[in-house]
């Protein structure tokens, strides 16, 4: 019995490889740090979904109209969902898509996705939905419909290295959960549905709010040390820092680094949060040296998510939904890829309540 299911290898899988000693990303026998170069956020759905399921083969021009296909579903849904958290609100839209086990459902899904997250930032604004236009690539797409504006070259190719970025990354809690409803022969709706259910919470997809929340509370460089000595004192968790799997630095924060470097020198002289980011990413791997001797803790995709996603024009309250505008293409791949094998996920548990009195 291993709580958290630890070193429990629980798949075979072709899809990705979280090395965590080495800090490498392998997704389908490319590194991530090559797939950012050359890889749009379509190429990456193809080659993750390819095998797995009877994929269109101009993607770009597919999923650019099942996106304005999930359109309309915005403009028939009642009013009440966009009340919800961003989070619950996509949850719900997303709920209201037919299910399925094929190409069509999971064009759905991944349009479906974008399109909704971007209606119901523009809705919780008092805003009109902006249709989709099927020309633009999918991470300017989302842009454009989240502000009604073409983006700049630059902020769409940031958003799409995010998208790579988090496209797949072996069996973390939310794939998983992706697997477990594909073993039992449910659809992908009812996979990904669960899989959104298992990424909200703060220990997986919801830490990149609470690490501006972070930022905002230490508000200077100068402050950054003195801040994380209390935090960590009060036995908190620093968000953005640590990882099950990774010992060394997750290889995805810099991808995003990068990404964030770029926009800066487009958008303003004086860097923006980077500055501050740094430094308190600084203090705080310090402080978790001393603090966890005995435990690897080092910066995760998270933390430089945050200040990626804010910068690109993100409220915070969405930054989970975003996460699964990328993360969707890998919950499909493994969904799938459960599928196929026809077994059923149904682990053992060790019963440790009463026993029945058998001489009673
Ligand atoms: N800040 C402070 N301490 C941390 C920490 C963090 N971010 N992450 C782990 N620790 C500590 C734990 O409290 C624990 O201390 P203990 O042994 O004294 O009890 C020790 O390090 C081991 O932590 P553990 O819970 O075993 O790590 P895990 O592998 O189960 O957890 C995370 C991984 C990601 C859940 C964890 O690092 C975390 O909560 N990080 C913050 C949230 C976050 O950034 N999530 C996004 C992940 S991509």
């Amino acid at each position: 019995m291993s709580e958290g299911l630890e070193d429990v290898v629980a798949a075979r899988t072709v899809l990705s490889d979280v090395d965590g000693v080495r800090g490498r990303l392998i997704i389908r026998g490319a590194s991530l740090d090559a797939l950012v170069e050359k890889s749009r956020y379509e190429d990456v759905l193809t080659l993750l979904l390819e095998d797995m399921i009877a994929l269109p083969t101009a993607l770009p021009e597919a999923l650019g109209e099942a996106r304005v296909r999930a359109f309309q579903q915005v403009e028939s849904a009642a009013d009440h969902l966009f009340i919800l958290p961003p989070v619950d609100a996509l949850r719900a839209l997303l709920a209201t898509l037919p299910d399925g086990d094929d190409a069509d459902t999971a064009l759905r899904l991944i349009a479906g996705t974008a399109v909704f997250t971007a209606a119901i930032l523009r809705r919780r604004q008092g805003l009109s939905p902006i249709p989709p236009d099927p020309a633009l690539g999918h991470a300017a797409d989302i842009l454009r419909m989240m502000t009604g504006i073409t983006p700049e070259p630059d902020a769409a190719a940031a958003l799409d290295r995010y998208l790579v970025t988090v496209a797949d990354h072996g069996l973390n809690a939310s794939t998983f959960t992706a697997r477990v409803i594909a073993s039992t022969g449910a659809g992908l709706l009812s996979a990904t549905l669960g899989a959104l259910g298992a990424l909200k919470g703060p220990l997986h997809g919801g830490a990149p709010g609470p690490v501006l929340d972070m930022l905002d509370a230490i508000g200077t460089p100068s402050n950054a040390a003195g801040w994380i000595e209390d935090a960590l004192g009060r036995g908190e968790r620093l968000m953005g820092f640590g990882h099950r799997i990774y010992r060394v630095r997750d290889p995805r924060a810099d991808s995003l680094k990068g990404a964030l470097r770029l926009l800066r020198e487009r958008k303003d002289g004086d860097g923006g949060r980077l500055p501050l980011a740094e430094a308190v990413e600084q203090a705080a791997l310090a402080a978790l040296r001393r603090y966890k001797p005995n435990r690897t803790l080092e910066t995760n995709v998270e933390f430089y998510t945050a200040i990626l996603l804010e910068t690109l024009g993100f409220p915070r309250e969405a930054f989970t939904c975003v996460f699964a505008c990328g993360r969707i293409g890998g919950w499909i791949a493994h969904a799938r890829e459960q599928s196929l094998t026809g077994r059923l996920i149904r682990p053992q548990s060790e019963y440790v309540g009463p026993r029945v009195d058998e001489a009673a």
